[in-house]
């Protein structure tokens, strides 16, 4: 069983779907969790149901496309925990269309989160897990960083730099205690997923086809990409720096 033991982690975007359960385990597992999101209803609503299951958490919110929030989250941070040992970056938000129905403003919006603000918020942590040799970055990225996906033109040119960022500074921190890892999940059912399917005329066989797309033929569960987020973050991964762990059903396997 792998066990997050006195490790200080935050989670970004944690008050839905992938984050709330990774934010739930790693506290389940003995981590004291800063469940962090731009939303504070939700984001308190993880807190809640962690601390009514007897683990330890506690809500900031944080919009990670804002550099003085990065700063300020830091500060709060190492002035209260003392460190971080484990930083998931998880906030992320999507778009729908090709290069003919994308305009740069949309590409302006979905780059501002998911690659400036993950650049932000590590940017912010990484002097303090430098000064002590230590620490654990865990990035969501998404299968869209690893194949190209039709009708996501600006997502997947965002989740492709996640890759990029990862691999690089898996190499440029490799040998300063700092493991930096990505998780490329297929399509999970996630309130993001169930947003999408209410823009289809016929939501129900979008579902179906969403489904058959990967190869075991359903959707991921927010629980399995959790999962592979503690694996990463737990010292059994010492070893792994700069992988992009895949639970996609199978689905790049083709
Ligand atoms: N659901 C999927 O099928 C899927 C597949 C592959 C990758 N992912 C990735 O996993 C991550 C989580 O996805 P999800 O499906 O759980 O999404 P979700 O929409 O259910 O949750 C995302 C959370 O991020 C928060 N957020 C959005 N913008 C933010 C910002 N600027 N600062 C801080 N928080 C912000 C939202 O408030 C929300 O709580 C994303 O990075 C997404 O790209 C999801």
């Amino acid at each position: 069983m792998f066990t997050l033991e006195n490790k200080i982690a935050l989670v970004t975007g944690a008050g839905s779907g992938i984050g709330a359960s990774i934010a739930e385990l790693f506290a389940k597992v003995g981590a004291r969790v800063f469940v962090t999101d731009v939303k504070e209803g939700s984001g308190r609503e993880t807190v809640q149901r962690i601390t009514e299951a007897g683990g330890r958490a506690e809500f900031a919110q944080l919009d990670i496309a804002e550099p003085s929030q990065c700063a300020a989250i830091a500060e709060r941070v190492l002035a209260d925990a003392g460190r971080l040992d484990i930083l998931v970056n998880n906030a992320g938000i999507g778009h729908v269309g090709t290069l003919a129905t994308t305009d740069v403003c949309d590409l302006d919006r979905v780059h501002a989160v998911n690659v400036r603000g993950t650049f932000l918020i590590t940017k912010a942590f990484l002097p303090s897990m430098l000064a002590r040799r230590s620490g654990v970055i865990v990035n969501l990225a998404s299968i869209c960083a690893l194949i190209g996906v039709r009708d996501r033109l600006a997502y997947t040119i965002t989740k492709h730099a996640i890759a990029g960022l990862t691999r690089a500074m898996a190499l440029d921190h490799a040998r300063e205690g700092i493991r930096v890892n990505a998780i490329c999940p297929g399509r999970v059912e996630t309130p993001w997923v169930q947003e999408r399917l209410r823009e289809y005329p016929d939501p129900k066989k979008a579902y179906e086809e969403m489904c058959a797309t990967q190869p075991m033929g359903r959707m991921g569960r927010p629980e399995e990409i959790a999962a592979a987020a503690l694996y990463l973050a737990s010292d059994e991964a010492s070893f792994l720096t700069g992988v992009m762990l895949t639970p996609d059903g199978g689905w790049s396997a083709g």
